[in-house]
């Protein structure tokens, strides 16, 4: 004979329970706590960021102080193309509200529909993971 599975039923049993109380409400997928650190290394390992938005020193390196402030790219295009030869500052993200900041990197749309010039990729983060993002640019430590 197999037992019987029952943990699940349990589980939707008191959760059920729960929600006549008030204190079970279904999650909307995405709404968990933003990961800071997840953001961090979604920002550095994945969509590394801050190889065009932050500034390096004559040797090359990354001004530790200036950590996705910004800047002028080091690089051009080979081709004649749209081009924005500067990456804006994205440490706070100044110029986007949440939930602009959330369409822009889960569709790469900005405000009004606008689209960045190359070379900044078009991104499309899951909403948990542009959230984690957010939450790291909001208010990144210095340096990596
Ligand atoms: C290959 C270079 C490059 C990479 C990598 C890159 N960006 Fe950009 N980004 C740019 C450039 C250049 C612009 C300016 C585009 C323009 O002025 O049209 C820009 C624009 C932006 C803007 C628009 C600001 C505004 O309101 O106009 C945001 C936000 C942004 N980037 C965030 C990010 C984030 C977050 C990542 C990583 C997940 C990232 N970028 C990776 C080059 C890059």
């Amino acid at each position: 004979m197999h037992p019987t599975p029952r943990a699940p039923l349990l589980a939707a049993v008191l959760c059920g329970a729960a929600l006549l109380a008030g204190s079970c409400a279904p999650k909307e997928a995405g709404t968990r706590v933003p990961d800071i650190e997840r953001g961090r290394y979604l920002v550095t390992h994945v969509g590394v960021c801050h190889d065009c938005h932050s500034p390096r020193g004559a040797d090359g390196r990354f001004l530790a102080e200036q950590w996705l402030m910004g800047g002028p790219l080091p690089f051009a295009a080979t081709v004649p193309m749209p081009w924005a030869p500067v990456a804006p500052r994205i440490a706070g993200l100044p110029l986007l509200t949440d939930e602009q900041a959330l369409h822009f990197l889960t569709s790469g749309e900005l405000p009004g529909g606008r689209r960045p010039r190359p070379p900044m990729p078009t991104y499309r983060f899951n909403r948990e993971d542009a959230r984690d993002v957010i939450a790291y640019l909001r208010n990144p430590a210095p340096g990596q």
